[in-house]
């Protein structure tokens, strides 16, 4: 391994016309947390010594993203090279290897950004390199008999011929920094989009007899780049893949990991069971031995051990559910602490409440917390067994043990123990209905 001290530079300058969006490209999402963090976290676990990220002008959600790491503005985008030239004056002083990275290849690996390092060795460059069965778009590597590399022709400058070689630059570099900037002042932008670009560096250094070393990665995974929102599904997709696999590996069963989606901070106790379609979003921590059945959707909610979600759940921000409780098909919670053993089984909506153990709330039942304008708590205390078809109207308390009967809707406190039944007395007239059936068929 390389000891030299490290610096990184990541290019972000770039606005990613390609995504049609009106966000950086390297702020769009993966798992929920922003692409460009992504290479961040993967970047301090090198522990270099310091981390440059160039952004463009325009970009103050970027700039936001990558604090507390330093950045280097781009004023004008003409290309990856005049982008490495930015970072130039955060690099003064610092002898050692310059990593450069790009920031919509986001998934690359630290193991290989490791073996990157390593091979650059006593190379002036080193690049990281991959074969692809469709290099369509990426610079192609034109590699010398000896195994280091002549040029690199970037798609819109390549002959046919070099339109199909497969092996591809993925975009990573490590350079020594004292030859960089140099060699930077000699890039020209004579090429098909009059930029300057960082892969004219290979040919530059071996004209001056330098060498060029390439590492090649067999992943093409952790190394695709994102330019349109095609290459954003696949990178997502990528890293799911990644994310399930290490919750597997940590003892959660998936039946179809394929259909599971999770949210870059979600929490998965072993021993728990997550079956096919479920939907995680942000801030989820499932404790061990709960299920969660298919076609739940679950966010900002802790799920405490042995409780059963779903199927058809949806748990909304700020939920708790207890230990060994249960919520069901076409049940929703919002913002509520569900006590243990409690069963929220059928065609609910629980919101803004606090409700203790035990407690059953039946099909069709809701609280009311919604005025139109403010929400309102609504509390129930345990063993309360609350019917079908019941509305509580909040602000409410049902105290422990007690009763509401079917259909009932209450707008006022129930005592402990109590029945509480609030509905229309029936009206039922003897023979009506056969009476009215004779006379439709005599008609
Ligand atoms: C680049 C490489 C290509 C490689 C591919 C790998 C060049 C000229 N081409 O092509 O060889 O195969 O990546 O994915 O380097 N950026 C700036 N400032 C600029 C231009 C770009 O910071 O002026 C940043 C972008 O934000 C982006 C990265 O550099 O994160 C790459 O730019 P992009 O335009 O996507 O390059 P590719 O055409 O993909
Ligand atoms: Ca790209």
């Amino acid at each position: 391994m390389n000891k030299n001290p490290l610096a990184i530079v990541i290019l972000a300058a770039g606005r990613g016309t390609r995504m049609k969006s009106d966000m950086p490209k390297v702020m769009h999402p993966l798992a929920g947390r922003a692409m460009i963090n992504w290479l961040l976290d993967t970047c301090s676990q090198l522990a270099p010594e310091k981390i440059v990220v160039v952004t463009g002008p325009d970009m103050p959600e970027l700039e936001a993203a990558v604090k507390p790491y330093e950045t280097a503005l781009q004023e004008t985008r003409d290309g990856t090279g005049g982008a490495v030239r930015c970072a130039l004056p955060a690099l003064k002083g610092f002898k050692g290897d310059v990593l450069i990275l790009l920031g919509d290849t986001p998934l690359i690996s630290k193991a290989t950004l490791s073996s990157l390092i390593h091979a650059k060795g006593d190379h002036d460059l080193s690049i990281l390199g991959c074969v692809l069965d469709n290099p369509t778009g990426y610079g192609r590597l034109i590699m010398n008999e000896d195994g280091t590399l002549n040029a690199i022709a970037e798609e819109k400058d390549a002959s046919p011929q070099e339109k199909a070689i497969q092996l591809v630059n993925t975009g990573a570099f490590c350079v020594d920094a004292e030859k960089l900037e140099g060699w930077l002042a000699k890039l020209d932008n004579n090429n098909a989009q009059n930029e300057y670009y960082i892969t004219q560096l290979p040919s530059i250094i071996a004209q001056e007899g330098g060498s060029t070393a390439v590492a090649v990665i067999e992943n093409a995974g952790e190394v695709t780049g994102c330019n349109t929102r095609t290459d954003l599904a696949f990178l997502e997709k990528t890293l799911q893949n990644r994310l399930r696999k290490t919750h597997m590996d940590a003892g959660v069963h998936m039946h179809d990991p394929d259909t599971v989606y999770l949210w870059h901070d979600t929490q998965i106790a072993p021993n728990t069971v997550i079956e096919p379609n479920v939907f995680f979003g942000p801030d989820v921590n499932v404790e061990t031995g709960v299920t969660i059945k298919a076609f739940s959707h679950i966010e900002g909610a802790h799920i405490d051990q042995d409780a059963i979600i779903g199927p058809f759940a949806r748990l909304r921000p700020e939920s708790k559910i207890g230990k060994d409780a249960k919520v069901g098909n076409f049940c929703e919670v919002k913002k509520s602490t569900i006590g243990a053993g409690s069963k929220i089984n059928h065609l609910a909506y629980v919101g803004d409440t606090q409700m203790g153990e035990n407690v059953n709330f039946s099909a069709g039942a809701i609280t009311v917390n919604y005025d139109g304008y403010d929400k309102h708590q609504t509390t129930i205390g345990d063993n309360v067994m609350i019917g079908s078809n019941v509305n509580l109207i909040a602000p409410i308390e049902v105290k422990g043990g007690a009763f509401i009967a079917a259909g009932s809707t209450l707008a006022d406190d129930v005592p402990a123990d109590a029945l509480a039944i609030a509905r229309e007395k029936p009206l039922i007239k003897e023979g009506w209905s056969e009476a009215y059936r004779k006379s439709k068929k005599a008609g």
